[in-house]
């Protein structure tokens, strides 16, 4: 079946018409269709494109290595090596690069993998609402998707259902329950993003380290959204004051081009060789190579302190008597932010994306969540902006709803 968007015909696919414009173009935080309208850019591709689109000098680097070398799978390059002693200064303590990939569902599948080999067991404990992709091993370990996707494998995960619950004592609860004698690890975001975002208890973290220390099993972090500076940081992990065993990291390392990773400590590393690692693009010289040009980058930016900035307007503009009164929630932490109802059985947040895209301004939506993830690199007076555009659209969807 054929559809007709923007006046280019194309072939089915009804799940992008839900976003009715077709882009073209786009520089720092701003986009462009193909009709030529502007919007600013309050996504980052999903929190992605932390240091802006079309970086320029990102852009020289990617250039550079295009006429240098591109693929070279099992063979090390020096913009490999490059690479990974850049991101090994920046990695919390005690972890080192252990290997990279294209998407984050592979660097998680392969943090599964190593988890298993070092520790000689199966389970991986998860939680409901924490995202890790979409293969097959890392969508089961959510609990949300089964239904639209059909029966998943079942051996290797034990999913915690805590519906939002993170409270540091019941989230102990559960992990005893969880656990068994065939656990090899534990892995969570360290921040909720996909399904919200949504900030945990100051304390989970710490409550998930102690019990894997007291089983003597591993701790996986999912930092692939929270990684990079999204998070007032390099990681999360890092301003906790405490290293996990292995993190997993992708998004904002490729500021929109596919490289993701793994890094672990040490000890783990002698197991790598019996994870056989890799993949035919696995540490390609173009990702690599636009890695290098991110950490360089946000070394010179002050991320940390920008996204602190972000945060706490965020919350200041959502606390406002206004937006009080129409029961709405903000959440998140640094450049990953959310609002929400109050009222759980809303579920009509599409309706206000819309209408927000309209005016202008991209953003991203669950049923009852708005996400704003902007280009780190966005001015405060135009993140400004951005906010009254939303609170615009839920201003004129609550008159009406
Ligand atoms: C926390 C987290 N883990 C894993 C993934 C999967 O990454 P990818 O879509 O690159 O496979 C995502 C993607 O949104 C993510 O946010």
């Amino acid at each position: 079946m054929k559809n007709t968007l923007s006046g280019l015909s194309f072939h089915r696919p009804e799940h992008y018409l839900q976003y009715p414009i077709v882009l073209k173009s786009a520089k720092g935080t701003n986009i462009k269709d193909i009709k030529g309208k502007a919007y600013l850019d309050l996504f980052a591709v999903m929190g992605t494109v932390n240091c802006g689109h079309n970086n320029p000098g990102i852009n020289e680097v990617l250039i550079k290595q295009i006429k240098t070398l591109w693929g070279a799978n099992l063979f090390p390059t020096d913009i490999q090596l490059e690479a990974i002693s850049k991101i090994n200064a920046i990695l919390p303590e005690d972890l080192e690069v252990a290997v990279f990939y294209s998407t984050g569902a592979e660097a998680v599948e392969q943090a599964i993998r190593l988890a298993r080999a070092a520790t000689g067991r199966n389970r991986i404990i998860s939680f409901k609402d924490h995202y890790h992709g979409k293969t097959h091993g890392t969508l089961f370990l959510m609990q949300s998707y089964p239904d639209c996707y059909g029966p998943g494998p079942d051996s290797y995960r034990t999913v915690i259902e805590n519906d939002g619950k993170d409270d540091p004592d019941l989230i102990e609860e559960y992990l005893n329950e969880a656990m068994g004698d065939d656990v090899a690890a534990v892995i969570f975001e360290p921040v909720i993003g996909y399904s919200g975002p949504r900030r945990l208890h100051k304390k989970f973290l710490i409550t998930v380290r102690r019990f894997c220390d007291k089983n003597n099993i591993i701790m996986i972090v999912d930092e692939i959204l929270t990684g990079f500076q999204r998070c007032k940081g390099w990681f999360v992990s890092c301003q906790e004051g405490f290293n996990p065993d292995i993190i997993v990291f992708g998004k904002g390392l490729g500021n929109g081009y596919p490289i993701s990773g793994v890094a672990c400590t040490e000890s783990l590393f002698k197991y790598m060789k019996q994870t056989i690692p890799g993949s035919t693009f696995a540490g390609n010289s173009l990702g690599c190579s636009v890695a290098c040009g991110v950490v360089d980058f946000m070394c010179q930016q002050n991320f940390a302190e920008k996204t602190s900035r972000l945060e706490k307007y965020f919350f200041e503009f959502f606390l406002q008597p206004r937006y009080q009164s129409y029961g709405i929630k903000p959440d998140g932490m640094g450049g990953l932010l959310s609002i929400s109802f109050d009222d759980p059985s809303f579920t009509q947040m599409q309706e206000i994306y819309i209408h927000v895209l309209q005016d202008c301004v991209i953003t991203s939506h669950t049923n009852n969540s708005l996400r704003v993830t902007p280009p780190l690199i966005i001015t405060m007076n135009d993140f400004e902006k951005g906010l009254e555009v939303i609170g615009k659209c839920i201003h004129r969807f609550m008159e009406k709803y």
